[in-house]
């Protein structure tokens, strides 16, 4: 075993052992408490603890970061939403399946059966309303301005490929476009219930390794259906091999960041005039109080972090892949290209510096046997995950979906590359590492939604200790 997997073993060691530590506490008393008491102090013995990240990404980080996101390079994102799901066909959009069921009036419905029919109809208009909700709101804006629908045909000469750890999204089928990640932004759509729930469950279930024994769902959401005890489930997660766990640990925080999110801009109301996005404390709470989740909001929290701190870490090892002079972020505006390339490396420089780096050791680098098994592994999960993506029935969430789960897994092959990010050379084209404008894209454009996040929960914990 090298030395980067001892420090994995490590730090996660750390991790367990401070959320088990926590386990027997009397239940604390504030609102901001019981979300957040436990997701403080050190996540590993000897470098990072939750108030240094806070400080280093609310006030050093987010704000450059937004800015760079803001860019034409970073903001458009080529991808096909209209790949058909390999795994199940019955994706029940709105109004195909159970939303099309048209209910009758109360008034149309003969007094006689009236009674029995009330609540069935007050039911199905209530799904049909939340279904016509959800379509609309999670409908992708797909416009572009003539002139950037110009610009793109220039960028994608600028584009490669190369074998990944996500599904190559076919981005040169006919069916790929470009999306304007401004304009779409990830928030509240009403996508919850049995099709998101179903999603999740797949993921966790079928690809986040788990043995055929365990019966217990790992999806969190889960709880309360065919469940063991928690500390069964708890001793076979630390069971198992520390990279599994790790795995299992990435998806669970990338749940938890885009659960962040939609709490964080739900849809408050709606006039004819406006929508109104913002916190909703009822719904954070739900997600992730201590009691109202029974242990599992913190957890997922902390999840969050971890998946922060891998994400960082692979920023700080691609740096000089950013570095090289011939690199650019093409969109064709030569000054802006520049100044963008600037803000870039800015950023990555401050990255580097983060004074709580695990940093000096190798992680997923091992040549050994074992290791090259483990990476296989980790891609072939990977890649089934950003498949599963394809049946997410509201378009928005697939479009994040798809984006997170392509920047997580480039952040997963910069960590598994780090070797020949090493040896790359200092100019002239680098064949052995390589990203394409759709990794950097979803590199960054995935760090931030994580980024956004952490700044979300200062926010949340203000909002929480506001109203007691
Ligand atoms: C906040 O979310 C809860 C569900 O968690 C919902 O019942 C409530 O209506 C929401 N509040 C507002 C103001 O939309
Ligand atoms: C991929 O996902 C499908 C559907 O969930 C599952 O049946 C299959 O076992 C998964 N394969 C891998 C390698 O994870």
């Amino acid at each position: 075993m090298d030395r980067g997997w001892g420090f994995l073993i490590g730090l996660l060691g750390a991790v367990w052992l401070l959320s088990s530590g926590h386990r027997e506490q009397q239940p604390p008393e504030t609102a901001a408490q019981r979300c957040f008491c436990q997701v403080s102090g050190y996540l590993d013995d000897c470098t990072c603890d939750v108030e240094t990240i806070d400080r280093f990404n609310n006030y050093r980080l987010f704000p450059r970061l937004q800015k760079l996101l803001e860019s034409d390079y970073f903001r458009y994102y080529k991808v096909n939403l209209k790949r058909p799901c390999p795994f199940w066909n019955d994706i029940s959009q709105c109004g195909r399946r159970d939303c099309a069921v048209k209910p009758c009036q109360s008034d149309e419905v003969p007094d006689g059966i009236k009674s029995a029919s009330y609540k069935y109809s007050e039911e199905a208009n209530n799904l049909i309303e939340e279904c016509e909700q959800a379509e609309r709101l999670g409908a992708v804006d797909e416009s572009l301005s003539e002139e950037t629908q110009k610009a793109v045909l220039q960028w994608t000469k600028h584009d490669d490929s190369s074998d990944n750890f996500c599904e190559a999204d076919d981005i040169q089928s006919p069916d790929a476009e470009y999306v304007d990640l401004l304009l779409n932004p990830e928030r509240y759509t009403g996508y919850k219930g049995p099709d998101a729930w179903k999603i999740w469950n797949v993921i966790y279930e079928e690809n986040c390794f788990k043995p055929q024994a365990i019966k217990r769902p790992l999806n969190p959401l889960a709880s309360g259906q065919g469940k063991i005890s928690e500390n069964t489930f708890y001793s076979w997660l630390e069971g198992l091999c520390v990279e599994k766990r790790a795995f299992y640990r990435l998806i669970s925080g990338l749940h938890a960041s885009i659960n962040v999110h939609l709490s964080a801009r739900y849809l408050l109301q709606e006039t004819w005039l406006e929508k109104k996005w913002g916190h909703n404390i009822t719904e954070f709470q739900q997600r992730f109080d201590g009691i109202l989740t029974e242990g599992e909001g913190p957890r997922r929290l902390k999840n969050l972090y971890f998946l922060y701190l891998i994400e960082l870490r692979a920023l700080s090892k691609v740096l000089p892949f950013f570095e090289r002079p011939d690199f650019q972020l093409f969109t064709g505006n030569k000054i802006q290209d520049e100044e963008n390339k600037m803000l870039l490396l800015e950023i990555l420089h401050e990255i580097k510096s983060f004074p709580l780096h695990f940093d000096e050791n190798s992680f997923f680098a091992g040549d050994k046997k074992e290791a090259h098994k483990l990476k296989e592994d980790f891609r072939l999960h990977f890649r089934n995950i950003s498949r599963i993506m394809d049946c997410v029935g509201c378009f928005k969430c697939r479009l994040w979906g798809k984006l997170q789960t392509q920047g997580l897994g480039t952040a997963l092959k910069i960590l598994f590359s780090e070797k020949l990010i090493a040896n790359m050379p200092e100019s002239g084209p680098s064949y052995e590492f390589h990203l394409t404008r759709q990794e950097i894209v979803s590199l960054f454009n995935a760090f931030g939604r994580i980024s956004t996040s952490v700044k979300e929960l200062e926010n949340f914990r203000n909002l929480l200790q506001s109203i007691h």
